[in-house]
């Protein structure tokens, strides 16, 4: 039996170049070696409180950029979460086992308490017990996620192996962050700070949607110092932000030009973000062709994620039945 891979992209926004090398590089990929399940995480976006039609509009969205990117509905299983209702009752099964204080030292819970003061509540709290049952409803083995989700799927393990424990079952397996360069991924943003993402600044994110002038401008605008003062001066996390993205859209030669640049204290950062906005532009051009011609086929859409639920459906159904036996929910 071939290994089962989950993951999922929570529905906030458009996809960015994070998302991409983070994770749907990998889904594209794994989608023809693996079982795999690639959902769109729209409870999860709930804790921002959207409103209903950003809600859906941006379901609508990430389900186009998944198809746009290459996900292929023959090959992988591809749901809307709210589409699983077993996602919501395993979560709440899970929930009765998952502590407070280990929910509150969680990293990605300190950051959010940082992002938003007025607006802490329980399902931020629960995330990672939410992203467990996402995982674990269909007994995953592997989930290509980015680094910054290294620590929710420790907590996914956490949380299955005391299942398992409690109610004496082997129902389920250790799920583990996977990348196929072996190391998991962290793209910096452009304004400076570590990570590119939806929830830092304006400016910080360059979107597969976005249309040539504003990757220009977003590039631009992305910050540097002022140059190297020695030869073969490390850099500054700014300026390895700027080449860490060179890596990811330029060629090899292009990469080594401007490191070059730099070792010799060459370097005019104007020319090389120029460079790495057109390579961008280059790089996203297919993603933003097909976004804008799937968007129209609101009927294949459709299809798709009806076809996706079902799917999903009967693998969660088989975990939950499994699971609610297990715990001594049975019928009289
Ligand atoms: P989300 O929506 O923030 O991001 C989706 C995926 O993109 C990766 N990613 C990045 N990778 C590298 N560098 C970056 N700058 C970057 N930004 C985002 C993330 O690591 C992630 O893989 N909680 C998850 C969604 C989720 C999920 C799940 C994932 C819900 N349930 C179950 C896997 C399995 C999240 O918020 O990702």
């Amino acid at each position: 039996m071939k290994e089962i891979v989950v993951s999922g992209i929570r529905s906030t926004g458009n996809l960015h170049l994070g998302n991409y090398f983070g994770a749907i590089k990998n889904f594209i990929r794994m989608q023809h070696e693996y079982t795999c399940y690639f959902f769109i995480a729209d409870y999860h976006s709930l804790t921002t409180h959207p409103t209903p039609a950003d809600l859906h509009m941006n379901v609508k969205q990430v389900l186009v950029e998944y198809l746009a990117c290459g996900l292929d509905p023959d090959a992988a299983t591809l749901y809307i979460q709210s589409d699983l209702p077993e996602i919501a009752e395993l979560y709440l099964l899970l929930n009765m086992n998952a502590y407070v204080g280990e929910l509150e030292r969680c990293t990605s819970f300190k950051d959010k308490i940082r992002q938003q003061p007025d607006n802490i509540n329980g399902g931020l709290l629960t995330y990672p017990v939410l992203m467990a049952a996402d995982i674990l409803i269909h007994r995953a083995h592997k989930v290509p996620v980015g680094k910054d989700q290294e620590q929710h799927l420790e907590m996914a393990r956490t949380f299955g192996n005391r299942f398992n424990r409690l109610y004496h079952t082997e129902l389920f397996p250790e799920p583990y962050a996977f990348n196929y360069g072996t190391q998991l991924v962290k793209v910096p943003g452009l304004d400076g700070s570590g990570k590119m993402g939806k929830s830092e600044g304006e400016g910080n994110a360059i979107f597969l949607s976005d249309s040539p002038d504003v990757i220009r401008k977003k590039v631009m605008r992305a910050v540097t110092d002022s140059g190297p003062t020695s030869e073969h001066q490390a850099k500054p996390d700014v300026i390895k932000n700027i080449f860490s993205l060179m890596e990811l859209v330029s060629s090899p030669e292009t990469l080594a030009f401007f490191e070059e640049k730099y070792n010799t204290m060459q370097i005019r950062y104007g020319d090389m973000k120029k460079q790495l906005a057109e390579d961008m532009i280059l790089f996203t051009a297919p993603f933003r062709e097909k976004i804008n011609a799937l968007a129209r086929d609101e009927a294949e859409i459709h299809k798709i994620a009806s076809k996706g639920a079902e799917k999903a459906r009967e693998s969660a159904s088989a975990t939950l039945k499994e699971a609610r036996h297990a715990i001594g929910i049975r019928r009289f």
